[in-house]
C-alpha cells in the first residue's frame, strides 16, 4: 500500500522539494546554456533596476508625496531592498537554480508558498513589463514632438485616455525585445550592456549639469507632506529598485553561480541606491518640488528648467535605452520563472519547452511577449502599476521568512554567502515590507487579496494534482512533458 495516500491534500501542499533535487535538473543536454560572467551579472542588474523609477516617477512623487524629502523615501525604500537583497543572496548562492524567489520557498517554506510566491512574481513581471513600456512609450512620444513629429494620440495611448485606441510603441518594444530573447541569452546580455553603459553616462552627465544650479531654497520646506507622506512615497518608489531579484533568476544560466549571483545582487542594488540619491538631492535641488506634478519626463524636464535644453534632449535618449534594458531583463527573468514552475509540474509543459537550436525557452517566451504587449497595448497602467510593488514587498517577505526557516531545518548545508545577523536582518526586512505595504492604498490590497485567490484555485484545481514533487524525478525527466 502506498502510505503517502493516507497522508491528507493540506498536508501535502506544505511538502519541501530537496535542494538536491532542485539542482538535479539544471544539468545535462537540455540545460539552459551557462553563459554569463560576473560582469554580464551585474549590469543586468544595473539594466534591471535604473528605468522607470528614476526618469518618470521621481517626478510624481515630490510633487505629490515626498516633497524635497524624495531623497529620504529613497533611502528608506534603498534599506529595505537591502535586506532583502542579503537574504536574495544567502538564497541564490545556496540554490543557483532558475526560478528566484519561487525555487527558494519551495525548498524553505513548501509548496504552496512557492505557488504563491510563483503565482505573485508572475504578476510581479507581467504587469512590470507592461508599466515600464507605457514610460518608455511616453519618453519616444515627447522626444518626437520634441523634434516637431507629433504622433498620433490615437496610437500612442491606451483606450480611455487622452483620445487613446491603443499604445503602438509600448506593443512594438515588447515586440523587438522577445525576438532579441529568443535569439539567445548572451546576445541580450550584449544589448544590456551597450544600453547600460548609455543609462549610466546620460545619468552622470545630468549630476554634472545640474550640480552648479541647486539652490539650497529649493529643499524649505523639506517634508511638506509630513512623515506619512514620506513612507508613501517611499512605498511607490520602491518600483524604482525592482529588478535586482532578476539577476536571481539567471543563476542557472551562469559560469560560477555560488559566488557571481551574490556579486551580482548586491553590486547592482549598491550602484543604483547611490545614483537614486544623488538625482532625487540633485533633482529636487534645482527645481521647486511642486513643479513637477503633471510631467512625465522629470529629469529631462529640470534640465530644461535651468535653461540647459540640448541636456534635456539627450536625457530622453538615455532614457529610451534605460528604460528598453529594463524590459528585456524583466521579460526574461518572467520566461525563467515560468520556466521553473512548469519543470516542477505546477503549470504545463508548454512552459519548459528549448528550442534545439537557440536553447531558450521560445514558445514560453513568445506567450509572455504576447500577453504583456496586449496589456501595455490597451491598459492604462497608472493605478495597476502599484500591485507590481504589493508583489515583489510580499516575495520579500517570503524570501526572508525561507532564509530563517532553512538555517534551522538544513543549518549544515553549504552556504557559500551567508546573510549577516540572522534572524535579525529577515526580521528587518519582513517589518519593514509590512510596513510600506501598509502604506499602499486599500485598493491595491484587495486587488492583490484577488489576484491571489484566482492562483489558489489554479492551484487546487490544476498544479496540486501535477506537481512532479514525488516523482523520481531524473536529470532527463526534468523537461519531459
Ligand atoms: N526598477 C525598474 C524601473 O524603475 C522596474 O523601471
Amino acid at each position: 500500500m502506498d502510505l503517502r495516500a493516507l497522508i491528507p491534500k493540506g498536508t501535502q501542499a506544505f511538502r519541501t522539494k530537496t535542494i538536491d533535487k532542485l539542482m538535479e535538473c539544471t544539468s545535462g543536454e537540455h540545460a539552459l546554456r551557462k553563459v554569463l560572467s560576473p560582469l554580464d551579472l551585474t549590469l543586468m542588474g544595473i539594466g534591471a533596476i535604473i528605468g522607470t523609477g528614476i526618469f518618470v516617477i521621481t517626478g510624481v512623487v515630490a510633487a505629490n508625496y515626498s516633497g524635497p524629502a524624495l531623497v529620504i523615501s529613497f533611502v528608506i525604500a534603498g534599506i529595505v531592498c537591502a535586506f532583502a537583497a542579503l537574504a536574495y543572496a544567502e538564497f541564490a548562492a545556496m540554490v543557483p537554480v532558475a526560478g528566484s524567489a519561487y525555487t527558494y520557498s519551495y525548498a524553505s517554506l513548501g509548496e504552496i508558498w512557492a505557488w504563491i510566491i510563483g503565482w505573485d512574481l508572475i504578476l510581479e513581471y507581467a504587469v512590470s513589463i507592461a508599466a515600464v513600456a507605457v514610460g518608455w512609450s511616453g519618453y519616444v512620444t515627447s522626444l518626437a514632438a520634441g523634434a516637431g513629429i507629433t504622433l498620433p494620440a490615437m496610437l500612442v495611448n491606451p483606450p480611455g485616455t487622452s483620445g487613446g485606441l491603443v499604445n503602438i510603441p509600448a506593443m512594438v518594444i515588447i515586440g523587438l525585445v522577445t525576438l532579441l530573447l529568443i535569439i539567445g541569452v548572451r546576445e541580450s546580455a550584449r544589448v544590456t550592456t551597450v544600453i547600460v553603459a548609455i543609462k549610466l553616462g546620460v545619468i552622470l552627465l545630468f549630476l554634472y549639469l545640474a550640480f552648479g544650479h541647486i539652490q539650497p531654497a529649493n529643499w524649505v520646506p523639506f517634508m511638506p507632506f509630513g512623515w506619512n507622506g514620506v513612507i508613501t512615497g517611499a512605498a511607490i518608489v520602491f518600483f524604482a529598485y525592482i529588478g535586482f531579484d532578476a539577476v536571481s533568476t539567471a543563476a542557472e544560466e551562469v559560469q560560477n553561480p555560488t559566488r557571481d549571483v551574490p556579486l551580482g545582487i548586491l553590486s547592482s542594488l549598491a550602484i543604483a541606491t547611490v545614483l537614486y540619491i544623488a538625482v532625487s538631492a540633485v533633482l529636487t535641488g534645482i527645481v521647486p518640488y511642486s513643479l513637477f506634478a503633471g510631467t512625465s519626463a522629470p529629469v529631462a524636464f529640470a534640465l530644461e528648467q535651468i535653461g540647459i535644453s540640448w541636456g534635456s534632449a539627450l536625457i530622453s535618449v538615455g532614457a529610451i535605452c534605460g528604460i528598453t534594458s529594463v524590459i528585456i531583463v524583466l521579460l526574461y527573468g518572467q520566461t525563467r520563472i515560468f520556466f521553473a514552475m512548469s519543470r516542477d509540474g505546477l503549470l504545463p509543459g508548454i512552459f519548459r519547452q528549448i528550442h534545439p537550436v537557440y536553447r531558450t525557452p521560445v514558445k514560453v517566451t513568445l506567450l509572455v511577449g504576447t500577453v504583456t504587449a496586449l496589456l501595455a497595448g490597451f491598459l492604462p497602467l497608472t493605478t495597476i502599476a502599484e500591485l507590481v510593488n504589493i508583489g515583489t514587498l510580499a516575495a520579500f517577505i517570503i524570501v526572508s521568512l525561507g532564509v530563517i526557516v532553512l538555517r534551522y531545518t538544513k543549518p549544515s548545508f553549504p552556504r557559500p554567502f551567508r546573510c549577516p545577523l540572522v534572524p535579525l536582518v529577515p526580521i528587518l526586512c519582513i517589518l519593514s515590507c509590512g510596513l510600506l505595504i501598509l502604506a499602499l492604498p486599500l485598493v491595491t490590497h484587495l486587488r492583490f487579496v484577488l489576484w491571489l485567490t484566482v492562483g489558489l484555485v489554479i492551484y487546487v484545481i490544476y498544479s496540486r494534482h501535477h506537481s512532479r514533487i514525488n516523482d523520481n524525478t531524473s536529470a532527463l525527466e526534468c523537461w519531459k512533458g
